[in-house]
């Protein structure tokens, strides 16, 4: 029978639309909307046609061309029995055609406003395939960088963290939902698949619920707060539950604190693993743990179109359960307009002059300069310039990982840059390697020709993007292939070396760096990574970049992050400077280890520019603090410099005894601000009792009066340091 679809009502009337429409569903159409497809053959087949007016499906991800899209999505609205519009899910995850840094590149850029502008773009031209949903913001807390899904996220810290997941929903989602170019944020991966054990990806993950309360859920609310419309359940186990059962995270902390009413989508294939995982005898019993654990759709796995039907008619699950994740569903594809927004979607130009500009804007601003010794940088345009690497001319390389729909022919390399800025005379090209991953050395002498033909070396280092994303965790942490050796070969021709780095994550480099005059971390930079690497590189601007990960000496030192505690026996300034490598005479009986230093090489924030900024004269507001008070802490900086900079001034609290023990520092705020060369600026950033708040071992969210120390700090180990006291 023929019904025309639920005439569009306005939004205020959602809810109503819904429960209607739930009360004329069949269960299969039920749990057709609770099932996603993983794509069809393009074009769609007979079998696609008959499962879409079936009601056979509610979502597909990684589907076919806008045509297939504009077809499948008519024949939901107009062929099937109650014209329940289809969803389209794909991997937007840093970027669409316009390629931007990898998220742990735009994080280092402490820049949420370009971060949101960014993601606006991706919105805008994943909406213009004919996407409705990005899976994204991953917003897993990392700290291990064995860890490959790090260069996902954003770095170690919940602040951070937090304010790079809003500003990825609020680009995605726009004013609202329905507008076009807008399209739903997914946040993942829910919760606590950072912290698997080892830096092995889909291991467990233990942690206490202090430790997830206070660092690895934070992000998620803030983007539950910003609206995100769509949640995924992790890989993982948490505690010994797998996060796409997990009843906890997913129904207690996510529905009845949260009080969040989009749906819960589970990753690809997570609830068959609960299987494997030793949680689930069989896929009718995954099926009933994913349901009454909390997960509303199921990506790819079919056990809830399998099972679910035999399960409430058996009376194992009562189909008030089922109503109430359709409902969920439902009010999302509502308030995207689904049921009433034209099919086709508005149209946005790819790679538009302004998006490509966006792009090199936010990896110009994600690069962090390590080193810059002798002013090694900027360079001289009139210098010949030797650039090195596989990575200096590698497009897929520099796209990073999780790129789906960016073209490798549209990236603006470094080596094209370099040669665009400086001109082709002033350039050689050799790549010493066939590609980052290379243990041979067949290339070295062409490398040192160029090298000894040049007035600098700029040698392009670093992960390809394959040795980083899902599924590549490492266990060494050291430059790929014979990289280290390319660097000597290159270093001991005698002319100083420039390093530029690219990997998805933190790498240990502690011999090499000896060896390199200055070092640029550019993680994967996406498709405008070469205009913005080079114009550092010749001082078109400053670098800005800070670290928003710990980077280890060594890969023993792992897990290595800023916010750690202090324990009982913290190792005395007398203690550090612990030569890495051979154990040194041990003595004393500190935290601490006999062949390397406690601190990390490069600390959480760090980064340097091409000018000198000071921070000075610290001023705190006030001694003490009522709890329904403020206090104001400031600082004056000043640019000692010839150029202007673009410094992040960080400000750090420590509590110095609570209920729980609490970290050394913790980020409460940052600030960007352009200094230019020899002028002050002074920041001012105001405490409450919310930022002073934590949960303690009660499950209460609580500022508890003591003592407090607050920095204003270029990072997480230097910075000027006040005190107030918390009444
Ligand atoms: C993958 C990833 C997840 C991604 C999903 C769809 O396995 O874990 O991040 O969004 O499946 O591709």
């Amino acid at each position: 029978m023929m019904m025309l679809p639920v005439a569009a009502a306005p939004p205020a009337d959602t809810e109503r639309r819904i429960q209607e429409l739930v009360a004329r569903m069949t269960l299969d159409e039920k749990i057709g909307q609770m099932s996603q497809s993983s794509g069809w053959s393009s074009p769609l087949s007979d079998k696609d046609h008959a499962e879409i007016r079936a009601g056979r499906w509610g979502s597909y991800l990684n589907a076919g061309t806008l045509q297939d899209k504009i077809a499948a999505q008519r024949i939901a609205l107009k062929e099937s029995r109650l014209g329940i519009p289809l969803l389209f899910g794909r991997d937007v995850i840093h970027g669409y055609r316009t390629v931007f840094p990898i998220p742990l590149g735009q994080a280092a850029s402490w820049d949420p406003a370009l971060v949101e502008a960014a993601a606006r773009v991706a919105a805008q031209e994943a909406a213009a395939d004919g996407i409705h949903w990005a899976f994204a913001p991953m917003v897993d807390i990392a700290r291990d960088p064995r860890w490959g899904r790090i260069a996902e996220g954003s770095g170690e810290d919940p602040y951070l963290g937090s304010a790079m997941s809003a500003a990825v929903v609020h680009g995605f989602q726009g004013r609202a939902l329905d507008a076009p170019g807008s399209i739903a944020a997914c946040v993942k991966h829910y919760v606590g698949y950072g912290a698997a054990e080892g830096g092995r990806d889909y291991n467990t993950a233990w942690i206490p619920e202090v430790l997830l309360r206070n660092v690895y859920l934070p992000p998620f609310r803030a983007a539950r707060d910003a609206g995100a419309a769509t949640f995924m359940s992790a890989f993982e186990a948490l505690n010994g539950v797998p996060a796409s059962g997990n009843t906890f995270t997913l129904r207690k902390v996510l529905r009845d604190e949260w009080h969040f009413d989009g749906f819960v989508v589970s990753d690809w294939n997570s609830i068959a693993e609960m299987i494997p995982w030793g949680y689930a005898a069989d896929e009718a019993d995954a099926a009933l743990k994913g349901v009454l654990g909390g997960v509303d759709m199921e990506m790819v796995s079919t056990t809830y179109y399998d099972h679910l039907k035999s399960l409430v008619d058996a009376g194992r699950i009562d189909v008030r359960l089922i109503d109430e994740a359709v409902a969920n569903i439902l009010r999302v594809k509502f308030r995207m307009g689904l049921f009433d927004r034209p099919v086709e979607p508005a149209k946005f130009a790819m790679e538009s002059p302004e998006s490509l500009e966006t792009a090199r804007r936010l990896a110009q601003e994600s690069i962090v300069l390590l080193k810059n010794e002798g002013a090694a940088l900027p360079l001289s345009k009139s210098a010949r310039v030797a650039v090195i690497g596989p990575l200096a001319d590698s497009a897929v390389d520099q796209m990073g990982s999780w790129v789906l729909d960016g073209r490798p022919e549209d990236v603006h390399t470094p080596l094209a840059a370099i040669r665009a800025l400086a001109g082709d005379a002033q350039v050689a090209y050799a790549p010493g390697l066939e590609n980052a991953r290379d243990t041979s050395h067949a290339g070295f002498a062409a490398a040192v020709a160029a090298a000894r033909s040049a007035d600098r070396a700029v040698l392009f280092l670093g992960e390809d993007a394959g040795l980083s994303g899902e599924a590549r965790s490492r266990a060494f942490l050291n430059l790929p292939g014979a990289q280290e050796a390319l660097i000597d070969a290159i270093a001991a021709t005698g002319k100083p070396v420039i390093g530029v780095i690219m990997a998805g994550r933190p790498l240990v480099f502690h011999d090499a760096a000896a060896k390199l005059q200055a070092i640029l971390y550019a993680w994967h930079p996406g498709t405008m990574g070469g205009p913005a690497i080079a114009g550092l590189l010749y001082g078109e601007a400053s670098p800005s970049g800070r670290l928003p990960v710990s980077f280890p000496r060594t890969v023993g030192q792992v897990p290595i992050y800023y916010d750690h505690m202090n324990t009982g026996r913290p190792p005395s300034e007398a203690e550090r400077g612990v030569p890495a490598g051979t154990p040194i005479n041990p003595k004393g009986d500190t935290s601490r280890y006999v062949d390397v230093d406690v601190t990390p090489e490069y600390p959480f924030g760090y980064g340097i520019s091409y000018s000198v900024v000071k921070y000075e004269n610290l001023r705190v507001s006030a001694p003490r603090m009522s709890k329904s008070g403020e206090i104001t802490v400031t600082a004056d900086l000043v640019n000692t410099g010839a150029r202007d900079a673009d410094e992040t001034a960080q400000l750090y609290i420590r509590q110095l005894a609570a209920s729980i023990v609490r970290p050394v520092r913790e980020l409460k705020g940052f600030q960007r601000v352009r200094i230019p060369a020899g002028e002050k600026r002074t920041v001012r950033f105001a405490l409450r009792t919310a930022d002073l708040s934590f949960w303690n071992a009660r499950g209460e969210f609580v500022a508890e009066p003591g003592q407090f120390q607050v920095w204003i700090a270029p990072d997480a180990e230097h910075g000027l340091r006040g005190e107030f006291r918390l009444e």
